[in-house]
């Protein structure tokens, strides 16, 4: 008889890094808090996450982070303003959306020495159970949201799991990419991976999209994990360790959905643009917006 895997409760959200590719807005408000639409692009992973029945979320955060602290708590002075003004829909929003009491922590990566760093920073958070990673800056639009789908998978394969989606070929340079044994497959076996491959040498077009669930082995790996493409500690050169252990099973979700990278700003605008045309009340005007908008320019 097969054993189900262990629950994954906790998701780590690394949230450390320095967003150079925003400033100036980076230089005093985290990335992660620009906002899509109404809400920062923190609190939509956050809502993934929820959605695929995440219990506790460990923020990795660093300097000039601590508005993201500030963000997943309650705020009691606002609370009873919106209350004596009668504003009921504002409240129930920042109500509902408050995680319940401890079921946050907060842990600092001191220097930004890459991705693999600030997830080894968790370590102690997480303990010796399997986890979820979300990298948020890459938002996942789709009816169903990625890591929901990747836990039903984990029900079937348990292991390791990373989603995936093809990239154009002359743009793989640019991230994690990963060989899998069926690439037309919902769910495969990864053969192998690669950060940042370069040109000319990456052995598919797939590439990692920022949703993980790891086994907590990633940690003593992580331990002596040496610096990697641009210098930094790079999960992926982890998980390729981790791929080559005989008890660790890796397999790839295929993510068929939209992706917007809001680290970089076409992303962020078009994420915007996407978020907000399928805002109930907000989408047809937008709509209408972008239209007059666009009829002007080419008149
Ligand atoms: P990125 O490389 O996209 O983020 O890392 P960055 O370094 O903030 O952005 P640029 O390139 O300077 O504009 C992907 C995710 O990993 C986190 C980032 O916060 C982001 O969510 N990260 C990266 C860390 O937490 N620590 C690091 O040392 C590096």
């Amino acid at each position: 008889m097969t054993t189900a895997p262990a629950k994954i409760r906790k998701a780590v959200f690394p949230v450390a890094g320095l967003g150079t590719r925003f400033l100036p807005a980076t230089k005093a408000c985290p990335k992660e808090m620009l906002t899509v639409v109404d809400r920062p692009v923190i609190q939509h992973v956050v809502d993934e996450a929820k959605a695929a029945g995440i219990e506790h979320f460990v923020f990795v955060t660093g300097r000039n982070k601590g508005v993201i602290e500030d963000h997943f708590d309650s705020q009691f002075e606002l609370e009873r303003t919106l209350e004596d003004r009668g504003k009921t829909a504002e409240l129930t929003v920042l109500r509902e959306e408050l995680p319940a009491a401890g079921q946050t922590s907060f842990t600092r990566q001191q220097a930004a020495l890459g991705l693999g760093h600030a997830v080894w920073c968790a370590r102690d958070i997480v303990g010796s159970e399997p986890f979820a990673l979300l990298l948020p800056d890459m938002l996942h639009y789709s009816s169903r949201p990625c890591l929901a789908s990747m836990m039903e998978a984990y029900g079937e394969v348990g292991g390791n799991l990373v989603a995936v989606s093809p990239v154009p070929e002359d743009q793989t340079q640019n991230y994690g990419i990963v060989d899998v044994e069926d690439a037309k497959a919902g769910v495969s076996e990864i053969k192998t991976m690669v950060e940042k491959p370069k040109p000319g040498t990456a052995p598919s077009n797939l590439h990692i999209t920022g949703r993980y669930i790891l086994q907590p082995e990633i940690f003593d790996i992580l331990e002596t994990q040496g610096p990697g493409a641009g210098n930094e500690i790079q999960l992926t050169d982890a998980m390729l360790r981790l791929l080559g252990r005989a008890d660790q099973p890796f397999h790839s979700v295929r993510f068929d959905g939209e992706l917007y990278d809001c680290g970089s700003k076409i992303g962020f605008l078009m994420a915007n643009v996407a978020y907000g045309l399928a805002r109930e009340g907000l989408g047809d005007e937008l709509r209408e917006e972008i239209t007059k908008h666009l009829d002007k320019k080419s008149g």
